[in-house]
């Protein structure tokens, strides 16, 4: 079974778009899934979000969607320095402010996980578990560097076995470890990596009895299309430039944490 996963579109639609044309351009395919934040951040929440609903992808909640939903007073994400906090504040402030009563309420519907039997719910077998964050929030960043420890005791929690896929995004950077046998894959981001490499990414997981395959993939979309819309909306034109630099700030922040300094 072969399945196209990606995460953090983050209201960009243009790079939405290349995603859904690279997944409308396979068929062999048994599932498409999001695995959260479908906006903040650019100028498309309600557009991204009907594209999503209309296409019929299935998914979970993101911090920025479950914040959005309930009115939460911050997005759940975190700050690098103070002026990255004041620019993520504005970006929350102005997706409230609008996204339509409609995509509140379809965001406030996704679940929180979803649980994929790819070999068939009849007999024990592999599970791929989708979360945004970890099993607990989706507002926990789970980072490659994570301790062995820390992921055993994640797939402790979520009721994973060897040969069980673990999938999150979040923190924006793709990766793929296996611990005890449980595959644990950040799916990345397709609206608003933070990797270097401005394309949008997905990622194609096949899970098969002989074992399980991770591609991580990444499609050229029209980057300056989001750029030009940024500038032309009231948000921070800052992030113009982190989608061309593909999450590199073009001044770098002297505060930064190597590893440790994402937001979202
Ligand atoms: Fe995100």
């Amino acid at each position: 079974m072969r399945y196209f996963l990606f995460s953090d579109v983050h209201a960009n639609l243009p790079a939405l778009d290349a995603v859904l044309r690279a997944a409308r351009a396979r068929s062999d395919l048994a599932g498409i899934y999001h695995l959260g934040d479908l906006v903040g951040y650019a100028p498309w929440p309600n557009e991204v979000v009907r594209t999503i609903a209309e296409a019929g992808i299935a998914g979970v909640a993101g911090n920025y969607d479950s914040t959005v939903a309930t009115d939460y007073k911050h997005c759940g994400c975190r700050y690098e320095d103070p002026k990255q906090e004041a620019l993520s504040h504005e970006s929350y402030a102005w997706t409230r402010a609008h996204v339509s009563a409609e995509t509140r309420r379809w965001l406030g519907g996704l679940p929180f996980r979803i649980d994929i039997r790819p070999l068939g719910g009849h007999a024990s077998g592999p599970t791929i578990t989708l979360v945004h964050g970890n099993q607990h929030l989706n507002t926990v960043y789970m980072y490659e560097d994570r301790s062995d420890d820390v992921l055993r005791a994640m797939a402790a929690s979520v009721g994973a076995r060897e040969g069980s896929v673990i999938c999150f995004g979040h923190t924006h950077k793709p990766w793929h470890r296996v611990v005890d046998g449980v595959h644990f894959v950040n799916t990345g981001s397709a609206g608003r990596p933070k990797d270097g490499d401005p394309r949008a990414g997905y990622v194609l997981l096949d899970v098969t009895e002989t074992g399980t395959e991770v591609e991580f993939v990444r499609v050229e979309y029209d980057v300056e299309a989001t750029a030009r819309a940024i500038v032309e909306s009231e948000l921070p034109d800052d992030f113009a430039d982190y989608l061309r630099t593909g999450g590199k700030p073009i001044t770098p922040v002297a505060a930064a944490t190597p590893g440790r300094g994402d937001r979202e």
